[in-house]
C-alpha cells in the first residue's frame, strides 16, 4: 500500500488551526513531561518523526524528520545549534545506521498506511537507533470492538468548552471496525457523525460550539486523508517483527488518553 500522501492537503488545512490545537491531537502538557520522564537518563541524541513544536526542546541534540516543507516552515520553531528539521521520508531515512540514542514521535504511526508503511518505518527506526536505544511513540490504538451509537453520541454531546477534534478523532478511530482494517478514510467518520447528527445544531447547543468549531467538523467531509489505528494485538504483531521489547505507559489524563499510550520499543 502507498504511503498516505493523501494526508498532505489535509495537514495544509490544519496549519492555521495548529496554534489553538490541544490534546488529544497536539501533545500539550502533561504529555511532554511524561515523555521526558520516559527518556530521562539517556544520552540524548534524538530523532523525532515529525516537527512537533512541543518536543522541540527535547534532548541534547534533536533531529526532526518530516517530508513537508510547509509543515517545517509553519510549525517548526526553527533550527538552533541543538536542533534541526530535515526533509525526508520516514520509510527511507537519510541517516546512517545507529545514529541516534532514541527515537520519538507524536501520533506519527497514525499517518502510515497499514501494514507496509508501518513496517517500513519500524524497520528504519530500528536501523537508525543504536542497539541499546529505545523508540517512544504516542500511538493511537483502536479498541477491540466498536463503540455503540449511543456511546458515540454521548461522547459527542459531552464536549462543552472542549474542541471538536475530540469527537472527530473518536469517530475516525471507530471507523476501523466498519472498514475491517486499520487504515481508514476520515470521510467515513464524517459520514457517521453526519448520520447521528443530521443537524449539527444539536452539537452546537450541547457543547456551545460556534460556527468556526462546527466548520472544523466539515474538514473531514472534503478530506481524502486516511489514518491508521491498529488494535493492541495488531500493533504488538507489527512492532514485534522489529523489536523484542514492547511496553505501554499511559500518556496522561485527557480526553481519549485511554487510546493513546506511549509505546516503548527496544531490541
Ligand atoms: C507527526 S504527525 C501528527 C501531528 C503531531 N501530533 C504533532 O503535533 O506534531 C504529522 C506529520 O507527519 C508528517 N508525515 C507523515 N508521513 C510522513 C512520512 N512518511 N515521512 C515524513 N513525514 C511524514 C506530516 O508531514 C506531518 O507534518
Amino acid at each position: 500500500m502507498q504511503v498516505n500522501q493523501k494526508s498532505i492537503p489535509h495537514f495544509r488545512r490544519l496549519i492555521p488551526l495548529w496554534q489553538k490545537m490541544g490534546l488529544p491531537l497536539r501533545p500539550r502538557e502533561p504529555v511532554p513531561s511524561v515523555l521526558a520522564r520516559l527518556l530521562s537518563g539517556r544520552p540524548a541524541k534524538l530523532l523525532m518523526l515529525g516537527v512537533t513544536p512541543d518536543y522541540a526542546g527535547f534532548g541534547d541534540d534533536l533531529t526532526a524528520l518530516d517530508w513537508s516543507p510547509e509543515m517545517v516552515a509553519e510549525i517548526w520553531p526553527g533550527d538552533t545549534d541543538k536542533r534541526r528539521a530535515v526533509l525526508g521520508d520516514w520509510r527511507d531515512m537519510p541517516f546512517e545506521a545507529e545514529s541516534f540514542d532514541a527515537a520519538i514521535g507524536d501520533n506519527a504511526m497514525t499517518m502510515l498506511a497499514w501494514p507496509d508503511d508501518v513496517d517500513a518505518v519500524l524497520a528504519e527506526v530500528r536501523r537508525v537507533v543504536k542497539p541499546d536505544g529505545i523508540a517512544v511513540f504516542r500511538w493511537f490504538l483502536a479498541p477491540d470492538s466498536p463503540a455503540t451509537d449511543t456511546e458515540l453520541k454521548a461522547l459527542a454531546l459531552s464536549l462543552r468548552d472542549k474542541a471538536s477534534d475530540i469527537m472527530r478523532w473518536r469517530f475516525v478511530m471507530d471507523a476501523v471496525h466498519e472498514a475491517g482494517e486499520p487504515t481508514v478514510p476520515v470521510r467515513a467518520a464524517w459520514r457517521k457523525y453526519s448520520r447521528l447528527f443530521p443537524d449539527f445544531g444539536e452539537l452546537a447547543r450541547a457543547n456551545d460550539w460556534d460556527a468556526a468549531e462546527l466548520a472544523e467538523l466539515d474538514i473531514y467531509r472534503e478530506s481524502t486523508a486516511q489514518f491508521t489505528f491498529p488494535t493492541l494485538a495488531q500493533m504488538q504483531a507489527a512492532a514485534g517483527r522489529h523489536f523484542s521489547s514492547i511496553e505501554l505507559v499511559p500518556s496522561g489524563d485527557y480526553p481519549l488518553a485511554e487510546f493513546a499510550p506511549f509505546v516503548i520499543l527496544g531490541r
